[in-house]
């Protein structure tokens, strides 16, 4: 069976062709940065715009790659949320015309399920059961996945996603957008222990996460020296370290309470090579990543886990809804993936 997935649930249009049998066949991203880079964020019309421009086009390029014409696709699957309710309505929008048309079923995924389960395409795939660390522009969790779509949320974040307190960051900074990676360029210039800022709520049990309070320690620090681009590079440095220690005790933590050996980790935040490294270096953890391109949203992820579903014999309403907010907890175990 071969799944085309569309996702459109925030600033990167992402097409992919998933094949049941061979594996993926084909995948293509627009990231829309070049939009949102003068507003230093992501302004949501825009995006629900740009995605009515770069998806048919993108469909057309996946298919052309992978070799396959319209006919030979079974399925759609499409972001149906968690994400800003515009941007995810085009992809719902276009997902469901096809389906239609074509009289093949459609599946509504939930991007972070997608997330969590973007390592099964590398090589390595992590067996269950296995804790998860999503970490995304809207999200920081820690789950507990005891099988396929059994989800249990061991911590959460209380106020900024971690993602975000990296955007913002990089907003105080000057450092531009996507904050993320612009962070890290910048921290790699700064020097250790310039400045120290605190590990959020690391001293008291749970395993919840709050990140806002980083971005005021990086106000203060930026207010007490003269903003020298040294200044901003020791900034980012402390920040970086902060999120990337208080994320490593948070996981060690999840790791011992639930006796769980093996760690996935997704979501936009996962390309963050210290992250990465500093996860690397806990002991007796099986370790699993996306690659880098299917650590932030694409195409790839939305349709393994459309195909996953659909195996075990789901499918969707064909009615073109949205979801901005959904527990991926309330997800229903599915039966074996793809
Ligand atoms: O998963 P994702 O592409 O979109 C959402 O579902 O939100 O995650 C985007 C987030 C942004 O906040 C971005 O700044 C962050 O991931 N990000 C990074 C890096 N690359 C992307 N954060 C830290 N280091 C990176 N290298
Ligand atoms: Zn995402």
């Amino acid at each position: 069976m071969r799944v085309l997935g569309i996702e459109t649930s925030c600033d990167e249009t992402g097409v992919a062709l998933y094949d049941t049998d061979t594996g993926l066949l084909g995948h293509a991203l627009h990231s829309q940065v070049g939009v949102h880079a003068d507003y230093g964020g992501v302004v949501p019309e825009l995006a629900s715009r740009d995605h009515v421009r770069r998806l048919v086009p993108l469909v057309e390029r996946v298919c052309a790659q992978a070799g396959v014409d319209r006919a030979g696709i079974d399925a759609v699957a499409y972001t149906a949320g968690p994400g800003l309710v515009g941007a995810l309505l085009v992809g719902a929008a276009a997902a469901q015309g096809f389906a239609w048309a074509r009289g093949i079923p459609v599946l509504a995924v939930h991007h972070m399920e997608a997330h969590l389960l973007a390592p099964m395409l590398e090589p390595d795939a992590p067996a269950f059961p296995f804790a998860a660390l999503l970490v995304s522009g809207g999200h920081t969790q820690l789950v507990a996945v005891d099988g396929p779509g059994a989800y249990r949320l061991l911590g959460d974040t209380v106020d900024d996603a971690a993602g975000e307190a990296f955007d913002k960051t990089a907003q105080l900074l000057g450092l531009g957008y996507p904050g993320g990676p612009a962070v890290a360029r910048a921290a790699r210039a700064g020097r250790t222990g310039a400045f120290r800022f605190p590990r959020p709520m690391t001293d008291r049990p749970g395993l919840d996460f709050s990140f806002s309070g980083l971005k005021t320690a990086a106000r203060h620090a930026l207010a007490g020296v003269d903003g020298t681009e040294q200044d901003r590079c020791d900034i980012a440095r402390a920040f970086e370290d902060a999120v990337v220690d208080t994320l490593v005790l948070k996981c060690r933590r999840a790791l011992g309470e639930t006796a769980l050996h093996r760690l996935v980790v997704a979501g936009g935040v996962g390309a963050n090579e210290c992250l990465r490294a500093a996860l690397a270096a806990i002991d007796g953890v099986q370790l699993h990543f996306p690659r880098l391109e299917f650590c932030t949203d694409n195409g790839a992820m939305i349709a393994y886990a459309g195909a996953c579903r659909l195996l075990a014999g789901e499918s969707s309403p064909r009615r073109i809804a949205a979801r901005p907010r959904w527990p991926m907890t309330e997800l229903a175990p599915f039966a074996g993936v793809a």
